[in-house]
């Protein structure tokens, strides 16, 4: 069942599909150049009105590039403005995003270089992104989690859906776009398999490349980041 914050955040969420359409998008056209690899425009819109509805505080996003400049610009454009916080693992995509928000202005977002690594987490080698203690005490929780990265190439999102998950609190929002991908659907299983009672999914139709909308309900329990292999450096 829904508690308080969770229904919230399910308002926040209807509200954000109500009216995206107003969303303007036409000042991301011009540069750099779109690709198969940014969120599709409805997604772009969606997210650029939950972080106003939300009201969002603190928002993280797995693999940056096009969607961290409107989370920027949405989230600049609240009172007070959300931090924005990028996580990339690829040193080329990191400086182009950077370059990007620096032509808009939004310098005071945060793209880091966070190395994606191998864990065992809930019995699976998945791939996380390698988060420190200092970094999760010194961000606090987020209240909106898009999770785009890593590539499949590089092993898919079982692993950062769920840092995504173990990062939220109560009402907090997580994103994954790509959910229409058989790939992104076994994470999304795997997710619900294992925190289904802290989480619950908001039936969203009509994104063109899916988009699963997930509401943290109760926080999970343990850190974003699973534990370190053993010192023999075997992963199983
Ligand atoms: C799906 S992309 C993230 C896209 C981003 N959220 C956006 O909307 O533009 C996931 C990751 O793929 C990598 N990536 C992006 N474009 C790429 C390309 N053209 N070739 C190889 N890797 C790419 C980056 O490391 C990025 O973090």
């Amino acid at each position: 069942m829904t508690n308080g914050a969770g229904a919230s955040a399910r308002v926040a969420i209807e509200s954000a599909y109500r009216s995206c359409e107003e969303v303007d998008l036409s000042w991301l056209a011009a540069a750099p150049r779109r690709n198969q690899w940014s969120l599709a425009d409805d997604t772009l819109s969606f997210v650029s009105r939950l972080v106003t509805t939300l009201e969002s505080r603190i928002i993280v996003e797995f693999g940056s590039g096009e969607s961290t400049r409107a989370l920027a610009r949405a989230g600049a454009g609240i009172d007070p403005p959300a931090k924005v916080v990028a996580l990339e693992n690829d040193p080329l995509f990191r400086q182009r995003t950077r370059r990007a928000l620096g032509r808009d202005g939004a310098t005071e977002t945060d793209v880091l270089l966070t190395p994606v690594v191998v864990r065992r987490w809930y019995g699976n080698n998945v791939p996380v992104y390698h988060l420190t203690r200092p970094f999760l005490s010194a961000m606090g929780r987020p209240d909106l989690v898009l999770v785009d990265g890593p590539p499949l190439p590089l092993g898919g999102r079982e692993g950062s859906l769920l840092q995504a998950l173990h990062l939220g609190r109560t009402g907090t929002v997580v994103l994954l776009d790509d959910a229409s991908r058989p790939s992104e659907e076994r994470a999304l299983e795997r997710a619900l398999e294992i925190c289904g009672d802290s989480v619950e999914l908001v039936e969203l139709a009509d994104f063109a490349k899916g988009l699963a909308v997930l509401v943290v309900t109760s926080p999970l329990e343990g850190p974003a980041m699973p534990p370190a292999p053993s010192e023999d450096g075997s992963v199983e």
